[in-house]
């Protein structure tokens, strides 16, 4: 098999991966190289595949390894008729459990469990793509899974190409934390290269995760070897902020924000950061993950900002007994907009506005030349946040203009900082755009700040057009 490589690579990396390269039986490559100084991840093998972050179902949060094929119709048919789908919910992806049988592969072949899939696997993608979805699929790079199921060490290219003949969309492959949090990267590299190229050699375009817990620096180097996503963490914890890590391993909704965001810059089309699969609507009821549950706010300040990282959104629930609550904090939108905005940026802390950082300000732009903003109050008491364009996005904005996503909302034109009170555990999903100075609506705009400016000189509340009767 010939490759041809376009690499894309910052100076700094460009001798010692072309070295791991060609040092990791790479020997029929051909690289072509071409130097960027200023882009800080490379692109590599590439399927050229979820250039915005996937979205969909997993079945491991709430079914563990339960998973049957009727379990997965009743998904498809769930999500098809609720709202999922059209949100843009359409990966479906099986996890671990649907093989059939337990153990090292060198004994057992890897086929679907007959009594849990008695259709068999073609005929799932089958339905699920007549439903207009997409179906996902698990292995793993050793001899056995995570959950103890035959793996596809030795057989990659086999299973790749099973999996390609079953219509298989998506891909997990989970080397569940093998080798060991110290393991040498060029193993785990040649490990995740190995799946990714026998995946593009079957010419299926299969969306490929390559999950190794969140170690050996994987968002360095794993989009350079094809991968379009891959777990920044251990798993995630059914809990917004559980004091310390569960049992020393369990990130929860606050320890993922914090670990990723030193590492946005690695993420991008075609490649992301996975902040792990979504808990909303969990409830502390799920099989598999520890955890009490979080309320029906934290669940949606969760999702919020998992839009906001540019996280792939995989929902962990069960979606047939979603909560009305819950099925709009995952339906909203322009929530979601943000999320799959084509720019694909993930966005990063610009502020804290209180000595203890629990008053956060985060911010992404947008492909349209807008921002998104996420205010996030990660303490205990209700407190006034605010964001300003030349502050916190550093942009000369002389005028901005101000959208509450959740509420689908306009806030109105502002040239100084808009202040609002923010719950705690809540975010405030925020969009900004900059005013065209010419435009009638900045004249008219421009008439109700001064009246707005002459109520805030009065009453320090947040300026808010609409609680203004004189204005209406
Ligand atoms: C290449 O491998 C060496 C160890 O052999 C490691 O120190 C280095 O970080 C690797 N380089 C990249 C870009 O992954
Ligand atoms: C499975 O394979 C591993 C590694 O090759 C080996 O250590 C283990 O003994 C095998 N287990 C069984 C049940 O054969
Ligand atoms: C994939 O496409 C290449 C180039 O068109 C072709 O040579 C190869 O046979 C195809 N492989 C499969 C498995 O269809
Ligand atoms: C992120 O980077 C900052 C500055 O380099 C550092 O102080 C902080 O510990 C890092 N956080 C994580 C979670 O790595
Ligand atoms: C989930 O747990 C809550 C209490 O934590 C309970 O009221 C609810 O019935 C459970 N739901 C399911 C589907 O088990
Ligand atoms: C606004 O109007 C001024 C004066 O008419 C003009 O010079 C400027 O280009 C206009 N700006 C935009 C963004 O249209």
């Amino acid at each position: 098999m010939f490759l041809t490589l376009p690499l894309l690579l910052s100076f700094g990396v460009l001798s010692t991966l072309a070295q791991n390269l060609t040092s990791s039986s790479m020997t029929t490559l051909s690289l072509t190289l071409t130097v960027e100084t200023d882009v800080p991840t490379s692109t590599g093998l590439s399927n050229g595949l979820a250039l915005t972050p996937p979205m969909g179902f997993s079945s491991w949060n709430q079914f563990g390894d339960q998973i049957t094929e009727q379990l997965f119709h009743e998904t498809i048919d769930t999500m098809a008729s609720n709202g999922l789908r059209d949100a843009g919910f359409i990966y479906i992806n099986l996890d671990d459990g649907w093989q059939h049988y337990k153990g090292n592969r060198s004994q057992n072949p890897l086929e679907p469990d007959p009594v849990k899939f008695p259709s068999g696997m073609k005929a799932l993608a089958d339905y699920a793509h007549s439903k207009g979805f997409k179906l996902g699929i698990y292995s793993g790079p050793g001899d056995s899974t995570c959950a103890g199921y035959t793996g596809s060490l030795g057989h990659e290219q086999e299973d790749a190409n099973m999996f390609a003949s079953w219509g298989i969309d998506h891909l997990k492959y989970d080397s569940c934390c093998s080798e060991g949090i110290d393991a040498p990267t060029p193993e785990v590299q040649a490990i995740v290269l190995k799946m990714s190229k026998a995946l593009l050699s079957t010419n299926r375009s299969i969306v490929y995760h390559a999950c190794h817990c969140g170690w050996a620096n994987i968002w360095e180097w794993a989009a350079s070897e094809g991968a379009n996503q891959w777990r920044i963490g251990q798993d995630i914890s059914d809990d917004f902020n559980y004091p310390g890590n569960r049992e020393k391993y369990y990130f929860d909704v606050l320890d993922m924000l914090d670990r990723g965001n030193n590492i946005t810059q690695y993420s991008g089309p075609g490649h992301w950061n996975d902040y792990d699969m979504l808990i909303v609507g969990l409830d502390g009821n799920s099989s598999q993950l520890v955890g009490t549950g979080a309320s029906n706010l934290e669940y949606r300040t969760h999702f919020s900002m998992w839009c906001m990282v540019a996280s792939p959104l995989l929902i962990g629930s069960d979606v047939r007994t979603l909560s009305t609550y819950d099925l709009q904090t995952l339906t909203n939108s322009e929530v979601i907009e943000v999320s799959q905005d084509p720019l694909g940026e993930a966005a990063q802390v610009v502020g804290t506005q209180d000595p203890g950082g629990d008053l956060q300000v985060y911010a992404k732009a947008m492909a349209d030349g807008s921002y998104a903003v996420a205010l996030l109050n990660r303490g205990p008491v209700t407190a006034d946040m605010s964001i300003s364009a030349r502050r916190d996005l550093t942009m000369p904005w002389d005028r901005y203009r101000l959208r509450d996503l959740w509420k689908h909302k306009e806030h109105g034109c502002y040239d100084i900082p808009y202040t609002i009170e923010v719950m705690p555990h809540e975010a405030k999903m925020l969009r900004l755009w900059q005013v065209d100075k010419n435009a009638t609506a900045y004249t008219v705009w421009n008439l109700k700040l001064e009246a707005l400016r002459v109520f805030e000189m009065r009453k320090v509340k947040p300026l808010n057009a609409a609680n203004l009767p004189f204005l209406n």
